[in-house]
């Protein structure tokens, strides 16, 4: 008799809103059990609720707030310990935040809190499990603006960077262990984290993303095998070229002796 196998079971963070939503959604409609973690549990589970009616998937809430280390290590553990567990989705992030100069030390580190140390906590506590079954997968949302920080200003776009760079990093460790990792790079999207950061409408309609056209993107990209996934990049050679541009320097960016234009014994005209 052949054995059907059960689909791994979703953790996905920020699931009450926005990405998160629309990620837990497509989830449930392919079959997979969901785990839904964001601070409010109305909402959660209201749409936990809904996945269950709709798709037939068991849906459960784990409310936290991500930037609680005391909550937060609830989440951690269940990463660690729930075998079911196979895919988690790193989505909850907090919007742009004040410009680097009016930037409390405060700000700064909430927005680190939730936005590079919590993947990377949540990461650090289920790869060893995953290492172990030689299978799953891991979905880090990061931001265009990892490419193009002058685009916007704050902490936000370096806190996005680490997500990309964090995520190339895994991959190159855990792709040998038959672990998936791919980091999603959303441009602008309407979701409810514009009403925080003040005015989606500052953009033209052309530069907006609806998200389930993102989600599905994105989900596509994954179904490809991307490790990186920019939905809105008209043609891939771009980010391809991108990477050849950054493997072409490897060679030279560790060398005994400086370049010759910093050498002070070069003349201008010689
Ligand atoms: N929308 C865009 O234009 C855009 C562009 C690029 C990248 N992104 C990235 O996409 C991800 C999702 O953004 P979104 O636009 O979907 O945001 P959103 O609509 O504001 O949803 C944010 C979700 O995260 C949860 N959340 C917020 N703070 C939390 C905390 N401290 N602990 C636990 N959960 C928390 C929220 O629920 P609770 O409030 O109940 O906690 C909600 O479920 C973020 O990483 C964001 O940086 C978004």
């Amino acid at each position: 008799m052949a054995v059907v196998e059960q689909p791994d079971t979703v953790l996905i963070t920020g699931a009450s809103a926005g990405i998160g939503a629309a990620y837990a959604d497509r989830f449930a409609q392919r079959g997979h059990p969901v785990v839904l973690v964001a601070r409010n549990p109305e909402p959660l589970e209201a749409l936990a609720r809904r996945l269950a009616r709709e798709y037939q998937v068991k849906a459960e809430v784990l409310p936290a707030d991500l930037t609680l280390p005391g909550e937060r290590e609830r989440v951690e553990e269940r990463l660690r310990t729930d075998a079911a567990i196979g895919m988690l989705v790193n989505n909850a992030g907090v919007e742009a935040g004040p410009a680097l100069a009016e930037a409390s030390p405060d700000d700064v580190d909430a927005m680190i809190e939730l936005n590079v140390t919590t993947p990377s906590r949540l990461i650090a506590a289920m790869l060893p499990r995953l290492v172990a079954r030689g299978q799953g997968s891991i979905i880090n949302i990061g931001s265009i603006l990892a490419l193009a920080p002058e685009l916007f200003p704050g902490a936000y776009a370096a806190s996005k960077s680490y997500v990309l760079t964090y995520s190339l990093s895994l991959h190159e460790e855990v792709a040998r262990h038959g672990i998936r990792v791919q980091c999603v790079l959303p441009g602008v999207t309407r979701t409810g984290i514009w009403n925080a950061a003040g005015g989606i409408e500052a953009f033209p309609p052309r530069m907006i993303m609806e998200v389930d056209e993102l989600v599905d993107a994105a989900l596509a990209g994954y179904d490809q095998g991307e490790l990186v996934t920019i939905p809105s990049l008209v043609d891939s050679v771009e980010w391809r070229h991108f990477q050849e541009a950054r493997r072409r320097m490897l060679p030279e960016l560790s060398r005994s002796v400086a370049a010759d234009r910093y050498k002070s014994d070069i003349s201008e005209d010689a």
